[in-house]
């Protein structure tokens, strides 16, 4: 079995000949090879990318480059073209210590082995189950009987029109809109504040005012009835395991902070995990430009649109 190789950031790096050139600072991880290829130290003025192969001794208190001089005709490592990742990205085989400073290129579950996928996804999906389990067990019995009640009433859906009218809203720059809704299932009336996206089009001329879900027939027949050129209502929730993905101004694109999964103004999934588009809801607009939208939930991690309720 291959050891543990284990960094802590912050330690001395040495040049080949003892000399003290800085502090180890950062990672950086390569999603498409899943290994770390370099490492970013702090040479007294600037962070520099070092090669992982001119590392020729690492212990717990210092890193010793095969490298005789100073790191000055390195290249410098630039934040923005990176991003940080959370500790489960780490690649097998490697432990970060005093890990705040990591900086990784976020691996894709593409680029895991499908066995390895899989054993992540069976984890997730057991301890869902036993926790799902555990509570159900724990609820059943003192109120079985309201639970059958409800399982038994029709689940109720509900329009709500939101306090911002289509006039007030930019065109081609989507607004994410925040609302107080009730959300009812059965018997049970829970407030909630809800988010959704809000994108105006300029009119049916404009092509992204068709959501990627029409064009691939994933709607219902209500999501298909209620739509608007003008109005294209997307939900917050990615597709993939319900992150929230977020507008990028510049870029011109939805990116999920948890895959990467990209989607285009409409939707359409142009990169990353998810299974498909982001969810258009239903939308209704009034004539003098109030908007009405219908909250709904899908399953996430599988290709087809399934209402949750
Ligand atoms: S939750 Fe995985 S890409 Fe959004």
């Amino acid at each position: 079995m291959r050891q543990e190789v284990v960094f802590r950031m912050g330690i001395p790096v040495q040049n080949a000949s003892g000399q003290a050139i800085g502090t180890l600072e950062k990672l950086v991880f390569l999603e498409t090879e899943k290994k770390i290829t370099e490492i970013v130290v702090r040479d007294f003025s600037s962070l520099k990318r070092v090669p992982l192969v001119w590392i020729r001794e690492l212990t717990e208190h210092v890193l010793v480059l095969d490298h005789p001089g100073t790191l000055e005709d390195l290249p410098v490592f630039d934040i923005s073209q990176f991003e940080e990742v959370p500790t489960w990205f780490y690649p097998p085989g490697y432990r970060i210590e005093l890990g705040s400073l990591l900086t990784l290129k976020p691996c894709d579950e593409r680029f895991l082995g499908e066995s390895e996928a899989m054993s992540r996804r069976d984890f997730m999906a057991k301890s869902t189950g036993l926790v799902a389990t555990l509570i159900g067990i724990s609820l059943v019995v003192p109120i079985g009987g309201y639970v059958l009640a409800a399982a038994k009433t029709k689940l109720s859906d509900h329009w709500i029109t939101l306090s911002i009218r289509l006039d007030q809203l930019p065109v081609d720059e989507p607004v994410s809109h925040t609302f107080n809704a009730v959300s009812v299932s059965g018997w049970m009336r829970v407030p909630v504040v809800r988010t959704v996206w809000l994108i105006r089009h300029s009119g049916t001329t404009d092509p992204l005012s068709v959501s990627e879900d029409q064009i691939l027939g994933l709607d219902s027949p209500l999501e298909k009835s209620r739509s608007s050129p003008l109005l294209t209502v997307l939900s917050p929730i990615c597709p993939h395991l319900g992150c929230s993905p977020q507008w990028f101004s510049g870029k011109k694109l939805f990116i999920c902070p948890c895959h990467h999964s990209i989607y285009e103004m409409n939707g359409k999934r142009i990169g990353g995990p998810a299974p498909r588009p982001m969810d258009q809801l239903p939308v209704q607009i009034e004539k003098d430009g109030a908007i009405s939208i219908l909250y709904e939930e899908f399953q996430v991690g599988i290709p087809q649109k399934i209402r949750l309720s």
